[in-house]
């Protein structure tokens, strides 16, 4: 197989988003939608990926400085997506292989609808090959215009469609791959002549087609993989079916998450077989989560989260940037930020760690086999020792468990 680049466009700024961010950073579970892209690509055995970028070009430069195997390509004005890749012409020069072009905000395309393109423009030998999708409502993508045939003729964008055209329902979720050179032939030909004004890229697509080239569009595409993110609407769209998909992945793992449409997971988060995930949880951020927990329900757990194996967090527990060991059990109404909690700990409802002195964040550890009653409040930095005995209702400072040994029972209340 010929060797492929692969072009993601990411340049333009969003105005039916409403926004200052760069589109694609927006987040899709966690994660900018465009970390997806660059997945699917990296899946199908991409080494070499193009993103162009213009608007918030520098932010999402920052945000994926990193990433491996990105070569970021200017586009200083967002004259339209045949423009955009019309970008690369400079650095592909020399390339002689195909191209496969997506979009940054159609973060839910899968690596295994690439590969059947990639196969499919593989024996089809064709000079372009498109992957096309069948949506109830196509409002707003580019409709596939076919002959009596089947065979394809071209691709028009909603906003230029008769009222025939746009009652088409195959419409263009922008994966497509093309022979390089042929491509950047046709894309000198492209011209702004549409109601945006703007160079298509599915223009070239067509023009590929006149000047008697084989062009093939399959409808590899599930309609779950077709959603592109161009408002709130559609993000909060794309982000459902994203959590499905980590919810399902997380099933099939051996995790039970009882009430599904009530519990929110990030798709950096992990978890082990037969933890069980009660409703109203959100988990956010890059957590680990071991085998055999119960987690919520109310439960929030934030970035840094690491939760062994047996862990038990109930109602209104909150955890940021901690490692609960095996069988800690903190069942209501706590906060655990920075902190390091030994094995079999017992932190009783209403406690937390005050980690902020309102300059610095400390941390607090807490040893092997303690008892916090209810209502504490450890002052990090602390240290307690293994087996310390923490009265309910105490203020404990590192001072105030020092002078019982570090080893503290320390039951005084404040
Ligand atoms: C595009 C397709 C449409 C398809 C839809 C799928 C064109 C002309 N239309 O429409 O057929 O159904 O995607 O979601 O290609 N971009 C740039 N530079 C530009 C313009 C856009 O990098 O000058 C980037 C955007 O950041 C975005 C992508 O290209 O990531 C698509 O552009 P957008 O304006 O969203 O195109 P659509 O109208 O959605
Ligand atoms: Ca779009």
């Amino acid at each position: 197989m010929a060797e492929t680049v692969a072009i993601i466009l990411a340049a333009g700024g969003s105005t039916r988003m409403n926004t200052q961010l760069a589109k694609v950073l927006h987040e899709v579970c966690g994660r900018p939608m465009l970390a997806y892209v660059l997945d699917a690509c990296r899946k199908v055995g991409i080494k070499r990926i193009c993103v162009i970028v213009g608007f918030g070009a520098e932010q999402v430069q920052a945000q994926f400085a990193n990433a491996e195997g990105i070569v970021w390509v200017r586009q200083d004005q967002q004259l339209g997506t045949g423009h955009a890749v019309a970008c690369c012409k400079e650095y592909l020069k020399d390339f002689d292989g195909q191209v496969l072009v997506l979009c940054g905000d159609g973060p839910l395309i899968r690596s295994h609808t690439l590969k059947a393109l990639l196969e499919k423009h593989e024996t089809g030998q064709s000079a372009a090959t498109l992957a096309t999708a069948v949506l109830d409502d196509p409002t707003g993508y580019g409709r596939i215009v076919r002959d009596a045939y089947g065979n394809m003729q071209g691709i028009v964008e909603d906003s230029d469609c008769t009222p025939e055209q746009r009652a088409i329902k195959e419409i263009n979720p922008s994966n497509y791959l093309f022979n390089c050179e042929i491509l950047f032939e046709a894309l000198e030909r492209v011209q702004p002549d549409n109601v945006k004004k703007e160079y298509y890229l599915t223009d070239a697509v067509s023009g590929i087609i006149a000047t008697g080239h084989k062009v093939e569009a399959i409808t590899a595409v599930p309609p779950d993989e077709a959603v592109g993110i161009n408002s709130r609407a559609q993000l909060s769209a794309a982000s459902k079916i994203m959590q499905q998909r980590i919810q399902r992945r997380l099933m099939e793992d051996g995790v039970t998450i009882v009430d599904p449409d009530n519990t929110w997971i990030d798709a950096r988060a992990q978890i082990g077989q037969d933890t069980v995930i009660e409703p109203f949880t959100y988990i956010h951020g890059e957590v680990t989560i071991g085998r055999s927990c119960r987690v919520g329900p109310f439960a929030h757990l934030r970035h840094g989260t690491v939760l062994e194996n047996d862990v038990v967090l109930g109602v209104f527990t909150e955890v940021k940037n901690s490692i609960l060991s095996d069988g800690v059990r903190a069942r209501h109404h706590s906060y655990l930020g920075d902190a390091t909690v030994g094995q079999n700990v017992n932190i009783g409802a209403g406690s937390i760690t005050a980690n902020f002195d309102g300059e610095n964040v400390n941390r607090t550890r807490i040893g092997d086999n303690c008892y916090i009653g209810s209502g504490a409040v450890l002052i990090a930095p602390l240290d307690l020792k293994d087996g310390s005995n923490v009265g309910a209702g105490t203020v404990v400072s590192q001072d105030s468990a020092n002078e019982l040994g570090g080893k503290a029972k320390v039951d005084v209340v404040q």
